[in-house]
């Protein structure tokens, strides 16, 4: 059975923190999906769901402190697209915890289209911003503590 999303260089920022996430945040995404696909019971579902959304909530707050450890200048809109998804998930994740979530393919549709939408599109600018940073620091200078007075 095909997953739901395939993980690979195409979706790869380039950052091994958080493309490690994301491999992780799409296993669990196809996790879910091959369930649904199998007819796994309501309680395993709801389960898996519950893990899907503690994980990306997680991850988004690795990517939230590392633009505001870096100063990225698009910092509110990357912040604005994660609160939009978190909110979703929080409502679904809370109808999973009692068993009620009545897990679809169109939400799972939904979750694909976000994240490789967002993966490709607002982390790959995150990441290409952190990256030119690491690359353009200069070497930092020595600290001089002999100070010769001729
Ligand atoms: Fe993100
Ligand atoms: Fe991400």
């Amino acid at each position: 059975m095909n997953p739901l999303i395939v993980w690979g260089d195409q979706l790869k920022v380039g950052l091994p923190l958080i493309d490690n996430q994301h491999e992780q945040l799409i296993a669990l995404a196809n996790l879910l999906y091959l369930a649904m696909k199998a007819q796994r019971g309501r309680e395993v579902l709801n389960q898996l769901f519950v893990d899907l959304a503690n994980y990306t909530i997680w991850h988004f707050d690795t990517e939230e402190n590392l633009m505001l450890e870096n100063g990225f200048p698009n910092a509110a809109a990357h912040f604005h697209e994660h609160a939009e998804l978190k909110r979703t998930v929080s409502e679904l994740g809370e109808k999973a915890k009692h068993k009620q979530l009545e897990v679809t393919l169109e939400t799972m549709n939904f979750l694909r289209d976000w994240l490789s939408h967002h993966i490709n599109h607002t982390d790959r600018r995150l990441a290409e911003f952190i990256i030119a940073k690491q690359e353009g620091t200069p070497a930092k200078r020595p600290e001089l503590r002999l100070v010769v007075n001729k």
